[in-house]
């Protein structure tokens, strides 16, 4: 499980800050240091989310799912190096969405990763401080065929994405990115968890301007009731 790994690591990222919280201001060299520890500390924390959605593919897709939750951890998992690179977030989460059908972890995974994009194409436009640099999360009851679905919105105002490459960021492996900076399996491995939650993944981008991703999944047919698939 994701979570035997990233609470240790969590652990030490949260220690560290306390550290980092003493340091700061009065001694520059161990805050440079226990800087880099947190931000390889939240690497490690990504790229075991990563590994393990490989490994959790054959997981069952069951049970209810709180989605604000899910968004809440990933967004707090990322909190520091969100902060670091000036990026705002504005969330608009219903408080009364209904549950969700599916597998918690599954689901973290996949919104971690569509930060992760966001957070590099707006760490790619701007080097510092800006109004625009900014990720709006959002979500809402829609029906489809008379059925209720959640849709969830992620939109950054960072590089977008050209053209001739949209086409191809859900193939497995592809990456724009450098080595060590992008494994090209975020997109795909998330696509397969969606479409695995009966849900739909699409991304849409005006180069220059903004990416959305947006997120479709089936609401809970039931409350507390767990639902098996085969
Ligand atoms: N929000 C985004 N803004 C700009 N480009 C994006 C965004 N999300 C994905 N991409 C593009 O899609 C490619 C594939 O994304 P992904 O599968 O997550 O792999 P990786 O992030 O490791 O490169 C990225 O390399 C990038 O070119
Ligand atoms: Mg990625």
């Amino acid at each position: 499980m994701a979570h035997e790994i990233n609470n240790p690591v969590n652990g030490i990222i949260n220690y560290t800050q306390v550290l980092l919280d003493d340091a700061e201001g009065s001694d520059a060299a161990a805050t440079d240091i226990l800087q880099r520890i947190i931000r390889e500390g939240e690497r490690v924390a990504v790229i075991v989310s990563n590994l393990l959605a490989f490994s959790r593919q054959r997981d069952e897709v069951v049970g209810n799912v709180k989605l604000n939750e899910v968004i809440e951890d990933c967004v707090a998992l990322l909190h520091y190096q969100l902060d670091k690179d000036a990026i705002l977030l504005k969330t608009e989460l219903p408080d009364e969405l209904p549950d969700l059908k599916g597998n918690p972890q599954q689901l973290h995974q996949v919104f971690l990763n569509l930060l992760t994009n966001a957070r590099y194409a707006l760490n790619q436009r701007y080097a510092g401080k800006d109004d625009n640099k900014r990720i709006d999360i959002a979500s809402r009851l829609i029906q489809v065929d008379g059925r209720p679905f959640v849709e969830t919105t992620i939109t950054d105002y960072g590089v977008g994405i050209p053209q001739d490459v949209i086409d191809r960021i859900f193939d497995s492996l592809f990456t724009t990115k450098p080595p060590g900076e992008g494994t090209g399996l975020g997109l795909s491995i998330s696509k397969g968890l969606i479409r695995d939650h009966q849900g739909q993944l699409h991304i849409e981008s005006v180069p220059g301007h903004h990416t959305t991703a947006t997120v479709v999944l089936p609401v809970s047919d039931s409350d507390g009731d767990q639902e098996e698939r085969g």
